[in-house]
């Protein structure tokens, strides 16, 4: 099963993308925690890519791509893949099934994470993460439960990514207008397309993802 979670910035692609991954057996692929992981491990396309990401502007498709075949080739064995972030262009979308064609499979759900922007900024100010396992938390709607620890290993240090600052993330915003919702259409057109009310708390977005994904499974 493939499943795509398309939605602006701070629209809950990945805190979706980690619940529906375990509930349905699925490997995680997120292009954004790939490209910083090869970011923080200085690469040499970690260190190409560092200043188009931390301006806010998508990075190349060769780059993605290749990233993104990479890990399908590591994963040739999984029962499926939840994709957060990726794609984000018409060409990655395009490649996207040129590949899972290669593989006897095919896009299966594309779910779009509908929130007004005024609550995005406001997520994405306020979101942290764990520095040693990266768990995602937000001061305002995911605190830790033990203030200054996090839940997951204990951990007592915390970052913020350096491209949640509000003139970032406004470009980021713009990206994903511009680049990314002519997903939508494309997508609509083939009659995969999902779409969610994402302002709700996310227990409840899960609930009605998985209860569109069992249904039309059963
Ligand atoms: P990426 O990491 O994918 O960032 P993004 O799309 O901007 O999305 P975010 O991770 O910021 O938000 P999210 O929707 O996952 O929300 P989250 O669940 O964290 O990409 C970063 C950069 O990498 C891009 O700008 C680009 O440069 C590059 N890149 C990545 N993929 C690329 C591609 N395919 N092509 C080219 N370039 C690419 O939630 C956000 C916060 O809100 C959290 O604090 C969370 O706790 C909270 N929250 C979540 N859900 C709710 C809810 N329902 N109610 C209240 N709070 C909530």
């Amino acid at each position: 099963m493939i499943v795509i979670f398309l939605g602006p910035p701070g629209s809950g692609k990945g805190t979706q993308a980690a619940m529906i991954s375990k509930e349905f057996n699925l490997k995680i692929l997120s292009t954004g925690d790939l490209l910083r992981s090869e970011m923080s491990a200085q690469t040499d396309i970690g260190i190409k890519i560092k200043e188009v990401v931390n301006s806010g502007k998508l990075v190349a498709d060769e780059i993605v791509l290749e990233i993104i075949e990479k890990n399908f080739r590591k994963n040739v064995q999984t029962n499926g893949f939840v994709l957060d972030g990726f794609p984000r262009t018409i060409i990655q979308a395009q490649k996207l099934n040129v590949l899972l064609d290669h593989s006897g499979r095919k896009v299966d759900f594309v779910i779009e994470l509908n929130v007004d922007q005024e609550y995005l900024l406001e997520r994405l100010t306020n979101r942290f993460q764990c520095k040693k396992c990266g768990a995602s938390y937000n001061k305002i709607y995911k605190p830790t439960k033990t203030l200054g620890v996090c839940d997951v290993c204990g951990s007592k240090e915390f970052i913020v990514r350096d491209d949640d600052k509000a003139e970032v993330i406004k470009k980021r915003f713009k990206e994903y207008k511009k680049l990314t919702e002519p997903l939508l259409p494309y997508y609509n057109a083939q009659g995969n397309l999902y779409q969610i009310d994402a302002k709700q708390e996310p227990q409840r977005v899960f609930e009605e993802i998985s209860s569109i994904l069992k249904n039309v499974l059963t």
